[in-house]
């Protein structure tokens, strides 16, 4: 029992310590370079500010749902049942085609792809609950406050 639990605290330390945590200017940059200022008709402050909300800038994130046994991934919590595969969601429709683990790496990229194709549909932005709960209609502009993004 004890060696489980030190296999246990072990894991969830080096997960803590590969896991990266954004800074939000280092994340508004990447994102800009990475086209999501207005994709969509989304400025650049609506995506950081649901990438706090949903994962507080922690690529590693995940939260699984028992509604559906689906689960969330990465810095704007990607969902299983849709967008990707992660092998234990049923009926999974991997619309985005790729493994859920790509939203975990600190490289975004992935991320922001499948992220480009969510917000296509209808909802738009309106498919990340943080994002109509905490960002829609707000004053978003503290959230790239301070930021350098000339120099992406
Ligand atoms: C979720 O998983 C549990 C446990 O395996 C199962 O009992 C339940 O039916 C599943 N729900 C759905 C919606 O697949």
């Amino acid at each position: 029992m004890r060696a489980l639990l030190m296999i246990l605290g072990l894991s969830l330390s080096l997960q803590a310590a590969y896991g990266k945590i954004f800074e939000r200017c280092e994340l508004a940059g990447v994102m800009k370079m990475l086209g999501l200022d207005g994709y969509r008709g989304y400025s650049l402050p609506n995506w950081v500010c649901t990438a706090n909300y949903e994962s507080s800038f922690n690529t590693r994130a995940t939260n699984f749902n028992r509604g559906d046994n689906s689960t969330d991934y990465g810095i704007l919590q990607i969902n299983s049942h849709w967008w990707c595969e992660d092998g234990k969601t049923p009926r999974s429709k991997n619309a985005c085609q790729t493994a859920c683990s790509a939203f975990l790496q600190d490289d975004i990229t992935a991320a922001v792809a499948c992220a480009k194709r969510v917000v296509q549909d209808p909802a738009g932005m309106g498919a990340w609950v943080a994002w109509r709960t905490h960002c829609k209609g707000r004053d978003l502009s503290p959230w790239i406050k301070g930021c350098k993004l000339e120099i992406v």
